[in-house]
């Protein structure tokens, strides 16, 4: 499918739905970045994000060689072992995830997905202009498996309409903002997407709970400090925190939502890369096969519509703040 063929979709949408953003080529610097944005494009690419729309590029801007490629795309043919994602984390540059019987190809691995990593960090600093130095290279992925009728368990299906959280990477209020290509030679990667946070959360946060407001006592602000020195898991944890948790599995939990819920429908084709909000942007995978995946979490104070950011709208939901003090 061209981008000629999705593009139309998008002028249906209105505000409170995902657009798609199709970003024209500027190819001209190294791997096809961008040779010069100009820090007003950067800045309303910028905001096509936070109002929740996703930038496409036809072609990547990462360059894969047909070697790596063809890797790939063809270990999961030569192991039975091969089950889940494969994770690359930056700040250690290691993987996870790697089947055993994958092993000894781990190197090969690392190499390719530290290469999309840092290839991901440097454009997203070239292209979005307002963001630079003020986001964290979280992890990677490579995403070998089959969407289509993929089995997990409830909270860890891709196909069911969710908004992201982490449950071991508290943001505390950052966003969750995330580079995916697909490395499909021949499928389309399929997506839907439903209504965008500021337009759910209203709806339905109270169903999931919203966040108590946290004790300002000294008692209280002395052992949460005792907790977090102590590396206590969930210390780090806000009530933002926990609450996009429960938000994310409410949504896959309710039935009526993922049934009715007006969607659209996206389709990314071969070799091309997409940029989104996945912490707003209500979405699911529900086709395609062998995907790279970059997280950045960008500092809630980059933002250059805070108003839209799901702490802020969560926090005019309550009237109190919901995240940790720094
Ligand atoms: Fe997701």
């Amino acid at each position: 499918m061209s981008a000629t063929q999705i593009q139309p979709n998008a002028d249906r949408h209105g505000s409170g739905f995902t657009r798609l953003v199709t970003v024209e080529s500027a190819a001209g610097g190294a791997d096809g970045f961008p040779s010069s944005i100009s820090p007003e494009r950067g800045r309303r690419l910028c905001e096509e994000l936070e109002r929740g729309c996703i930038l496409l590029f036809l072609r990547t801007p990462f360059a894969f060689t047909p070697e790596d490629r063809e890797f790939l795309l063809t270990q999961k043919q030569t192991s039975a072992g091969y089950h889940k994602n494969i994770a690359y984390r930056p700040a250690e540059d290691r993987l996870t995830g790697l089947d055993k019987s994958l092993a000894a190809e781990a190197g090969r691995f690392r190499s390719i997905l530290r290469n999309y990593s840092d290839s991901a960090a440097r454009f997203i600093t070239a292209l979005l202009s307002p963001y630079a130095n003020r986001f964290r290279q979280d992890l990677a992925s490579y995403r070998p498996l089959e969407e289509r009728g993929r089995a997990s368990r409830l909270h860890a299906r891709n196909d069911l309409l969710h908004v992201d959280a982490f449950p071991t990477r508290p943001t505390n209020g950052d966003r969750i903002l995330r580079v995916f290509t697909n490395l499909n030679p021949t499928r389309n990667r399929v997506w839907l997407t439903s209504e965008t946070f500021d337009v759910l959360a209203p709806r339905l946060a109270r169903a999931a709970g919203l966040p108590r407001p946290r004790s300002n006592r000294a008692a209280a602000r002395t052992l949460r400090a005792v907790l977090r020195a102590l590396h206590w898991p969930g210390a780090t944890r806000s009530p933002y925190d926990d609450f996009m948790h429960r938000f994310h599995n409410s949504l896959k939990e309710d039935r009526e939502f993922q049934l009715n819920c007006a969607k659209h429908r996206w389709e990314f084709p071969p070799d091309s890369t997409w940029i989104v909000y996945t912490d707003m942007v209500s979405h699911a995978a529900i086709e395609g096969q062998f995907a790279m995946e970059q997280t950045f979490l960008v500092s809630r104070s980059a933002m250059v519509l805070p108003e839209k950011s799901p702490i802020a709208i969560l926090e005019t939901l309550c009237g109190y703040p919901v995240s940790n003090p720094a």
